[in-house]
């Protein structure tokens, strides 16, 4: 299943010349037990499979502070419980976590994860709204890694021929995936819709979208109950009752959705951008003919939610100097630009999505930028596990028809509100 092993070998030849990184200090000198020795990298479920030989390079070079890669499930829900039973219990299998960018408050509030010092990493180097997901109450407990935007993967044959042009408003969408889906024997439109993050993310898209938010102040005070989020959940919901949304994407995390979209099953597909490398391989049936631009709105261009991880230290790293040296390698330049060719992920590094050669072979690096830099990030809040949980179980009832919009709303808000006044 690990497709892009294949396919990053191909985007390798046609990408940039990789600079090797130069590892700074001699390996394995002194300090055994304390700040430098070997180390375990946590990371949720590698996709594209490019990760353990960008760690080789970092082996090969500091032998003394081997870093074992442990691979989590594919789920971001999976991923954080089994990050937090080992934190929790304090046994410290994990010295360096790749944490999702919504997490960091949790872990920061919580102290599993260690402060870090701001003049330590290039955090001028990094696109703007990706350095906020790694900060809580003022400080630095994260370094971002890899960044992300929703974006609208569309079937570019079907819509020429009918002389059509990408949906930009939910209604043209909704028009398109109503009418002429069918006749092409297409599903209409699919996000992740299975309750877990990516519906969290995507109800939280099309609340925003829809001029909304869910919470303000850094997760203190609730402002879902609006006219805006009972018309992003409307949009949903409407989907699913009127059909042009499958009933077979309510089960749908990235990977199904990738792979409805790529056996020439649907018209349209929200996704993260990795999609576009599976859907342009080999064995994908609308290889060449799709293409990807912003997510739609209410009356014009969406809004995407923020993606992506962050690196943190473990407050329980057996070698936090190493650790600390990992993340610089991780985010180094010669890296984040693996991560884009090897692993076709959004890095963070702003300097790269104007590198012409990058450009040329990720032609959707320039509209990627722009999506980042206006997606909106996920709510901020110590109890962020409990305010997903809710926003996904809410999302589903109403997009599977269980209760109104407008009563999930009013539910929401009364959850939101008895979660936040927890202490
Ligand atoms: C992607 C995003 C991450 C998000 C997850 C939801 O991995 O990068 O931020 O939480 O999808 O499924």
């Amino acid at each position: 299943m690990r497709w892009m092993r294949a396919a990053g070998r191909g985007l390798l030849a046609l990408a940039v010349v990789l600079t090797g990184y130069v590892a700074s200090g001699a390996p394995g000198d002194g300090d055994r037990g304390g700040g430098r020795g070997p180390m375990t990298l946590a990371t949720a479920g590698d996709l594209t499979g490019y990760l353990g030989p960008v760690l080789e390079g970092w082996n090969r070079a500091r032998p003394a502070e081997r870093v074992t890669l442990v691979e989590l499930p594919d789920s971001a829900d999976e991923t954080r419980a089994q990050m937090i039973t080992d934190l929790r219990s304090g046994a410290g299998r994990f010295d360096v976590l790749n944490i999702d960018v919504a997490w960091t408050s949790e872990f920061a509030a919580a102290r599993w994860i260690a402060p870090l010092e701001r003049g330590a990493f290039p955090l001028r180097s990094f696109l703007p709204p990706v350095v906020d997901t790694a900060t809580y109450d003022g400080k630095l407990y994260a370094v971002p890694y890899v960044t992300n935007a929703g974006m609208l993967f569309y079937r570019k044959d079907v819509l020429d021929r009918e002389g059509e042009r990408p949906p930009r408003t939910w209604a043209e969408l909704e028009r398109q995936a109503r009418t002429i889906a069918p006749q092409y024997g297409l599903g209409g439109y699919a996000g992740q819709f299975l309750p877990y993050e990516g519906l969290t993310v995507n109800a939280a898209e099309a609340v925003y979208s829809a001029g909304g938010t869910i919470l303000g102040d850094e997760g203190e005070r609730v402002t879902v109950d609006s006219e805006a989020a009972r018309s992003g959940l409307g949009f949903l919901a409407r989907g699913v009752r009127d059909g042009w949304i499958p009933r077979e994407a309510l089960s749908y995390k990235e990977e199904e959705s990738r792979q409805a979209f790529q056996e020439g099953g649907l018209l349209f597909l929200r996704n993260w951008p990795y999609a576009y490398a599976g859907a342009s391989g080999a064995d994908s049936k609308v290889a060449g003919k799709f293409a990807a631009v912003p997510l739609p709105g209410p009356d014009g261009p969406g809004t995407s939610v923020l993606g992506g991880s962050n690196l943190a230290v473990s407050a329980h790293a057996r070698h936090p100097e190493s650790a600390r040296d990992l993340i610089a390698y991780l985010t180094s330049d010669a890296v984040q630009r693996r991560v884009l060719t090897e692993g076709a992920l959004p890095p963070v590094r702003a300097a790269l999505y104007g590198d012409p050669a990058l450009v040329r072979a990720f032609p959707y690096l320039p509209a990627l930028r722009a999506s980042v830099l206006a997606a909106a990030p996920r709510p901020k809040s110590r109890h962020y596990e409990q305010v997903s949980l809710a926003v996904q179980a809410v999302a589903h009832d109403a997009m599977a028809g269980h209760q109104t919009p407008e009563a999930a709303v009013r539910r929401l808000a009364g959850e939101l509100a008895e979660i936040t006044r927890r202490r």
